[in-house]
């Protein structure tokens, strides 16, 4: 099948106070390079050919989910790479456009917006809804520029949660309140307390309405119990006063920061990645000082930082609604303790861009690309030769070059190390006290 050209870089220009995803009904055309009209129908080209709806699974959504749970049990137990199960966890967006231009991502260099013909969305979406628990709407993009008027109700009939990771931007008081029903978890990508780093960081944000739709959200999503995680990437500008951000978090009642190793996503990463002015053993010293002014506010980190510095530390609680969302969510994070060392993301993810190119997991290396869902549909990636191969590397420990160090092959292990902490101490506030 031909899928159509799908940027749209010749078109007219807009300009960046765009209130796209607010809930209209048109795909947005939010920023400087990106369309005036909707990217939608930007791209949706009279000769795309149209796919047709899939038919419709009558059985209860909670039972597909439970017996596709059990087929990844079963996959990994067997060490199969043609599965029976099918990916949880969706990262897909109808579109590439993002309100900011943050000097750490790749959409500081302008790239066109890619957005998949209208017509291809819905039975792509229908299909992959049938099993899917969770879908995280971005492709290093800004998720809430998606058009949410059509897809929470597409959501909503399919038992659907929501994985929000967001700049926060538009993230209003009202929209919050519409996407808490469907909400698995927030993600407020806020990397600095101090109002002129995160500005330079995250143009052209304000730091005021971030914090103030961040503080709103985070106390809705508390009274819900629904998680909220901040954001921090470790940027050179953020390395002062890494403890007073955890106070910032805990002051807006957040109870868990992920601190994520600076990738290499923009042109200015050499000037930013705090590595490079910085030993291992001065970057530790300072993230120790975090770690322990979280313990002191109850608040959780997760360093997402290459060995030996990542680390995660469980001090704070949040109590999690249950649905199945959640409750998949807890049975995958055991399966991948279980299974440390196969990463997680390879057995239940499944990131789909706008122009359908498809990948195992959030970080994309090209190396591991794996198809394209519109030419060769979802079974035909998902268990294509790339695919086969990348499992029984996985169940080898015989990682390609990309996976080798990742942060993301690390998590499991840094969880149960998390627990093993956790019992000793335990152990040892239990034991009588020798100087009684
Ligand atoms: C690409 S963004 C997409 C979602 C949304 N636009 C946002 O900023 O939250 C997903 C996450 O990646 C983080 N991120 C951006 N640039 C990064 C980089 N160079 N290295 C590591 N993480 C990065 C963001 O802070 C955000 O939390
Ligand atoms: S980090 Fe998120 S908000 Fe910032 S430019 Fe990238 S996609 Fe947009
Ligand atoms: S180990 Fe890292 S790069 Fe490799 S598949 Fe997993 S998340 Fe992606």
């Amino acid at each position: 099948m031909n899928t159509p050209p799908l940027d749209d870089s010749d078109a007219p220009r807009q300009p960046l106070t765009d209130s796209a995803g607010s809930g209209r009904d048109t795909e947005p055309g939010p920023i400087s390079s990106q369309a005036s009209q909707p990217v939608d129908a930007a791209n949706s080209h009279s000769g795309t050919p149209s796919a047709a709806k899939p038919p419709r699974s009558t059985r209860p959504k909670y039972e597909r989910e439970l017996s596709n749970f059990v087929s990844l049990t079963c996959d990994l137990a067997l060490g199969r790479t043609e599965w029976k199960s099918r990916p949880y966890y969706i990262e897909y967006s109808t579109n590439s456009a993002c309100n900011l231009r943050c000097i750490m991502c790749s959409q500081v260099e302008d790239p066109p917006v890619v957005s998949t013909p209208l017509e291809l969305q819905e039975p792509f979406l229908e299909e992959i809804f049938q099993l899917a628990t969770v879908l995280t709407p971005s492709a290093t993009s800004e998720p809430l520029l998606n058009n949410l008027n059509r897809l929470l109700p597409l959501m909503e009939e399919h038992g659907v949660f929501m994985d929000v990771i967001t700049n926060a931007v538009l993230l209003t008081p009202e929209l919050t309140e519409r996407l808490i029903p469907r909400m698995q978890r927030l993600t407020l990508s806020i990397d600095s307390h101090k109002k002129d780093v995160f500005e330079k960081l995250r143009a052209p944000a304000e730091f005021e309405q971030v914090v103030e739709h961040a503080r709103f959200a985070t106390r809705l999503c508390r009274e819900n119990s629904i998680p909220v995680i901040f954001h921090m990437v470790l940027a050179i500008d953020c390395m002062d006063g890494l403890e007073d951000y955890v106070d910032f978090v805990a002051e807006m009642s957040g109870t868990q920061i992920t601190v994520l190793e600076l990738l290499h996503n923009s042109p200015n990463f050499s000037e930013l990645d705090p590595f490079a002015s910085m030993s291992d053993a001065q970057v530790a010293e300072r993230l120790e000082a975090m770690r322990a002014r979280a313990q002191l506010r109850g608040v959780s980190v997760l360093f997402e930082v290459h060995a030996p510095m990542g680390a995660r530390y469980d001090y704070g609680f949040q109590s999690v609604r249950a649905h199945t969302g959640s409750a998949l969510e807890m049975m995958h994070g055991e399966l991948a303790i279980e299974h440390a060392g196969f990463c997680p993301m390879v057995m239940g993810y499944f990131k789909v861009e706008p122009d359908g190119t498809s990948y195992p997991c959030c970080r994309a290396p090209r190396e591991l690309m794996l198809g394209n869902v519109f030419e060769q549909g979802v079974e035909g990636v998902w268990n294509g030769a790339p695919m086969r191969e990348l499992r029984q590397r996985m169940f080898d420990r015989d990682y390609p070059e990309c996976c080798k160090g990742c942060v993301v092959l690390d998590a499991p292990r840094y969880q149960s190390e998390a627990r093993e902490r956790e019992a000793k101490q335990l152990e040892s506030e239990s034991k009588p006290s020798t100087s009684e």
